[in-house]
C-alpha cells in the first residue's frame, strides 16, 4: 500500500509522538508534565513540526502553550481553542472546524466529529468556552491515514468516517467514565471498519478503568483485527 515508515511513541493517555515519512515531527494532545503515564525521560519535548488539539481539557493541551511558545510549530485545533491560544502567546495557529482539510508540510490534516464537550479550565478555576471537541484524520505523505478520536462517546457518523477516509489505524479512547469503554470501542470499530486499533484514554488514573484486554475481548467477532496494547513510551512503526 505505502512506502516509508511513520514511527509512533504513545507517551500515555491520548498524547502521541510521531515522525513522518519525510520527518516532520508530529504532537497530538501534549500531556507530558502533568501526565502520570508518560515515562520521566519523554516528558521533555525535543522538537515539534506540526501540533495538533482535539479540545481544550487539561489533560489534552496540559503542555500545549509551553511546547509551541518553546518550538513554535504550525498548531491545528478548533477556531475557540486556536483563538484561545493565541491569547496565551501562541503563533502559527491553524484555526479550522469539523470536516475541513488543511496541508501543512505535505501532510494532510481532517477535523472530525467528537462527541464530547471543550471547556478550558483557566488558572482562576473558572471555565471558558473552547469550541467543541474534535477527532483527527491524519493522511501521511505516504498516503497512510491515521484516526486519533480525540475523546468521545461513541456516535455512528464513526461509519461515515470509516467510509468517506477509510484510516489505516484508529486511536480509540477505552477508558470509560469520560469516553467510550471497552464495549462502546468495539462498535466503533465494527463502524470503522479498520483493523488496527491503539486503544488510548486509560490506566492513567483508577477511574479510567477500561483495558486493551475488555477491547480485545469486546470485539473477539471482528475478524483479523489487531489490537495494539502499547505501554507508555513504547515506539512502533508504521504501516
Ligand atoms: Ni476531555
Ligand atoms: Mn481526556
Amino acid at each position: 500500500m505505502s512506502q516509508g515508515t511513520i514511527s509512533l511513541t504513545w507517551l500515555g493517555h491520548a498524547t502521541f509522538a510521531l515522525r513522518s515519512v519525510a520527518g516532520k515531527r508530529l504532537i497530538i494532545d501534549p500531556w507530558v508534565m502533568g501526565n502520570p503515564a508518560c515515562p520521566q525521560e519523554l516528558k521533555q519535548v525535543e522538537g515539534v513540526d506540526i501540533l495538533l488539539c482535539t479540545h481544550g481539557h487539561f489533560d489534552h493541551i496540559g503542555d500545549a502553550v509551553e511546547i509551541a511558545r518553546r518550538h513554535k510549530p504550525k498548531v491545528v485545533g478548533i477556531f475557540e481553542l486556536c483563538h484561545w491560544m493565541g491569547r496565551k502567546g501562541v503563533e502559527n495557529t491553524f484555526a479550522m472546524n469539523k470536516g475541513g482539510t488543511v496541508e501543512i508540510d505535505g501532510i494532510s490534516v481532517t477535523m472530525v466529529h467528537a462527541d464530547h464537550s471543550c471547556g478550558i479550565l483557566e488558572d482562576d478555576g473558572s471555565i471558558v468556552y473552547g469550541g467543541e471537541g474534535v477527532g483527527y484524520v491524519v493522511r501521511f505523505e505516504n498516503g497512510f491515514k491515521l484516526y486519533h478520536a480525540g475523546d468521545t462517546a461513541l456516535f455512528g457518523d464513526m461509519k461515515l468516517i470509516g467510509e468517506l477516509y477509510r484510516p489505516d489505524i484508529a486511536l480509540l479512547p477505552i477508558g470509560d467514565l469520560y469516553t467510550m469503554s471497552p464495549r462502546e470501542a468495539a462498535y466503533a470499530l465494527r463502524l470503522l471498519g479498520v483493523k488496527r486499533v491503539i486503544p488510548m484514554h486509560f490506566g492513567t488514573f483508577p477511574a479510567l478503568t477500561g483495558t486493551p484486554e475488555a477491547l480485545r475481548e469486546a470485539a473477539s467477532d471482528i475478524e483479523g483485527l489487531e489490537v495494539i496494547a502499547l505501554r507508555p513510551g513504547q515506539t512502533i512503526n508504521l504501516p
